[in-house]
């Protein structure tokens, strides 16, 4: 057992966050982790999907047990709903990770009030759906939500000038977003081996706790991110391949297979996203290079001048994985993609991953002598 600040703040098991993961629903997988002991989190961008990619969205209304002609407000409050009563027997602790950029605020806007309506006079409620993981924007205009709601705030970012803003904003649990991580980078990217330990020199104190994301997966990666002063770790690709992840099985199948170099960054919906290497994401990447070049050179191009064939090409390729198209398929995910080669039980993929991280850090000493 390995106990952490991040396990003490949240009350949690084990100092693993599984990442939300939007706009896919990961309802199911945030059961399985909460019934694990990990902090599990909803993802909230599914309902964005309602026009842009319908067969997205209907599975995000399936798992959330919703109706297809529920508004945006219930759909969430039926899928948080959903996860609190399916961890009740374990006692889980969840949460729910909101993108809070301009272009989908008023998505965020309707998240937050889904929250504060389940919250508001339901103790059992507040006791363990109580983290908000806010991602992709400015942190600074929730933290008037977050002081009402008294919830624990985590923000996922790239990049040291917006950590200074988290913690100005107040925002308790930093974390820190790799390279190597799954689906949307940073247009000036940074890998976790350096901004990690830059972010826990700058940031770590009594009042903030600092985690890494973007390619954590095994007991290696875990101790590694411990021994760079790390409270915690959040893991994507690797939960995306468990038997309880919600994501189709051609995504989940595309991990799995996924060889040395496997993954390429192109443009994906709002800027340079992290594709596993398939031939449609290929030639997507080599369109990207003409028609949307920004990617590459950590730029933001002209949205208003991208050729819209190219952004229909992003929408078509996830579309065409879920619908089961090997051909046309494009599926975002990390490079440790490439270390993943299994799809085992959720609460059991954490218990091998903590008990590897254990070993190593209890025989560091012996491999390593130090004199
Ligand atoms: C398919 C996929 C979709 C993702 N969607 C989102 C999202 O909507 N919002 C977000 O904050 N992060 C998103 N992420 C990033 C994850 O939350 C997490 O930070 C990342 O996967 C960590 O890197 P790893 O994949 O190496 O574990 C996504 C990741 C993947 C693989």
């Amino acid at each position: 057992m390995i106990k952490t600040r991040l396990t003490e703040l949240v009350g949690i098991q084990y100092p693993i966050i599984q990442a939300g993961m939007g706009p896919f629903p990961v309802t199911s997988l945030c059961i399985a982790a909460a019934n694990a002991g990990c902090l599990g989190l909803c993802s909230t961008f599914g309902t964005l999907s309602r026009k842009s990619n319908p067969v997205v969205f209907e599975d995000f209304v399936k798992q959330a047990h919703a109706e297809m002609d529920d508004d945006d407000v219930t759909i969430f409050k039926k899928m948080f709903t959903r996860v609190f009563e399916e961890t009740k027997e374990s006692g889980g602790i969840f949460g729910a990770n909101v993108m809070v950029s301009a272009e989908v605020r008023d998505n965020a806007a309707n998240v937050m009030k889904a929250i504060k309506e389940l919250r508001d006079g339901n103790a059992e409620m507040r006791e363990r759906f109580k983290v908000l993981v806010t991602t992709a924007g400015d942190p600074m205009p929730w933290a008037g939500f977050v002081k009402e709601q008294g919830m624990i705030w985590m923000h996922v970012f790239p990049g040291v000038r917006t950590a200074a803003r988290c913690k100005k904003a107040g925002v308790q649990v930093l974390i820190a977003s790799g390279h190597e991580g799954g689906f949307h980078t940073a247009w000036q990217p940074v890998h976790s081996m350096t901004l990690l330990p830059d972010i826990v020199e700058k940031f770590s104190d009594e009042n903030t706790l600092v985690c890494g994301t973007g390619g954590f997966c095994d007991g290696k990666s875990v101790a590694a991110a411990f021994a760079m002063g790390a409270d915690g770790v959040q893991m994507g690709t690797r939960f995306l391949a468990t038997e309880e992840s919600d994501f189709c099985d051609l995504w989940k199948q595309l991990v799995i297979d996924c060889k040395d170099g496997g993954t390429l960054i192109a443009r994906g919906f709002v800027g340079p996203a992290r594709w596993l290497r398939t031939d449609a994401a290929q030639q997507h990447a080599y369109n990207t290079a003409k028609d949307a070049p920004g990617s590459y050179v950590g730029v933001p191009d002209d949205f208003s001048k991208i050729p819209l064939a190219l952004l229909e090409a992003e929408r078509k390729g996830v579309a065409a994985t879920y619908m089961g198209d090997v051909e046309n398929a494009m599926a975002g995910a990390g490079e440790c993609a490439q270390r993943i080669e299994d799809k085992p039980k959720t609460a059991d993929m954490v218990k091998t991953i903590m008990a590897d991280t254990e070993d190593i850090l209890r025989n560091l000493s012996k491999k390593y002598i130090v004199e």
